[in-house]
C-alpha cells in the first residue's frame, strides 16, 4: 500500500505556481477575491487557509465579508463590480450560502474568465469538452494527485460516490474525459444507489465524496484498489487528549491493507485543493501577460 501523498504534491504545484509568478516579477502579483457571506465555522476556516496559502506564494488575497443578512441583489452586485475590477484575476465565493441566496445565481454572475473555482457553467461544458477551462478545484486537485504518482487509468473502472456539483459530478466527467488521468468506464453513485458495494467489489478507482464518515469499508473494496478519500469529519475519540479525531469517508484502517494506494485523511485531498485554487488564479493573471 502506498500513500498519495497531497501535502508533497501540493507543494510541488505551488512552487511551479511560485516559479510562474517570479518570471511575471515586474508587473503586479497576482489576485484572488474572496467572498464569504455570515460566519459559517468551517467556511471561517477554509478562507482564512485559502488567504494564508495565496500570501505564502505571491499571491495577493482580499477578503470580502459581508454579513447573512446581505440581500441577493446586493451580493449580486458587488461581484460585477469584482468583474470590473481588472486588476483582479480570481473571484470565488465561499460555499455554502444563506438559504435566500441563490447558489446558481451568485456562480453565473462570476465572469466565467474570472472563476477560479470552475463552477460556471461555462467553464463546466468547456470542461466536458475537453476545452481548456478553470477546472474545479478539488477534482483538478485529485487529477494532479493521479498524475504525480502516474497512476494508470485508461480502461480501468472508476466509481465515483457522491454527485455534487462542486466533487462528484465534476469528478465524473473529469474521469471519463479522452485524457490523461481520465479514459476510465465510470460509474456515478449516490444516495439513491442501491447495492453500492457491488459497484465498489468491481472498482479499479474509487473517488469518494460522500460526506459520510467511514462510509467505504474494506469488505466493499478489491484487491490493488486505487482510493481517493475526499471527506474530512471530526469523530468523537475518547482515546486523545483533544477528545476528537479526524477521518474521511472511508475506513482507513480496513480498507488501507487491501489497496494499491490511498489518500490519508488529513494530508490528502484537502490540501491540493487550496494548490489547484491558486493554480487557476495565476493561470488567469499569466494569460494577461504571455499575450502582450
Ligand atoms: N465550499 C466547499 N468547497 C468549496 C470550494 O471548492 N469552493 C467554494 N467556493 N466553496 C466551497
Amino acid at each position: 500500500m502506498n500513500l498519495l501523498d497531497g501535502k508533497i504534491v501540493s507543494e510541488h504545484l505551488l512552487n511551479q505556481v511560485s516559479q510562474n509568478i517570479q518570471k511575471f516579477s515586474k508587473e503586479r502579483p497576482p489576485h484572488l477575491a474572496i467572498i464569504m457571506i455570515g460566519n459559517h465555522p468551517a467556511s471561517e476556516t477554509y478562507v482564512n487557509a485559502k488567504i494564508k496559502t495565496c500570501e505564502k506564494y505571491g499571491i495577493k488575497g482580499s477578503l470580502y465579508h459581508f454579513p447573512e443578512t446581505i440581500s441577493e441583489k446586493k451580493l449580486l452586485q458587488e461581484i460585477q463590480i469584482l468583474n470590473e475590477y481588472s486588476e483582479i484575476d480570481g473571484i470565488i465565493v465561499q460555499l455554502p450560502l444563506p438559504k435566500h441566496i441563490s447558489e446558481n445565481q451568485v456562480i453565473e454572475t462570476i465572469s466565467p474568465h474570472k472563476d477560479v473555482d470552475g463552477f460556471h457553467p461555462v467553464n463546466i461544458g468547456r470542461m466536458s469538452k475537453n476545452l481548456t477551462s478553470l477546472l474545479p478545484a478539488t477534482p483538478g486537485g485529485i487529477l494532479e494527485l493521479l498524475k504525480y504518482y502516474q497512476i494508470e487509468t485508461v480502461g480501468k473502472h472508476c466509481v465515483v460516490i457522491g454527485r455534487s456539483n462542486i466533487v462528484g459530478t465534476p469528478m465524473s466527467i473529469l474521469m471519463s474525459r479522452n485524457a490523461y488521468p481520465g479514459n476510465c468506464t465510470v460509474t456515478l453513485c449516490h444516495t439513491k444507489t442501491k447495492n453500492l458495494d457491488f459497484f465498489t467489489k468491481n472498482a479499479d478507482i474509487i473517488i469518494i465524496a460522500a460526506g459520510q464518515p467511514e462510509l467505504l469499508k474494506g469488505n466493499m473494496v478489491k484487491e490493488g484498489v486505487v482510493v481517493i478519500d475526499v471527506g474530512i469529519h471530526r469523530v468523537t475519540d475518547n482515546t486523545k487528549k483533544t477528545g476528537f479525531r479526524l477521518t474521511g469517508d472511508v475506513e482507513f484502517d480496513s480498507v488501507a491493507p487491501k489497496c494499491s494506494y490511498i489518500t490519508p485523511v488529513p494530508g490528502g485531498v484537502g490540501p491540493m485543493t487550496i494548490a489547484v485554487l491558486l493554480k487557476n488564479t495565476c493561470q488567469v493573471w499569466l494569460q494577461k501577460f504571455q499575450n502582450q
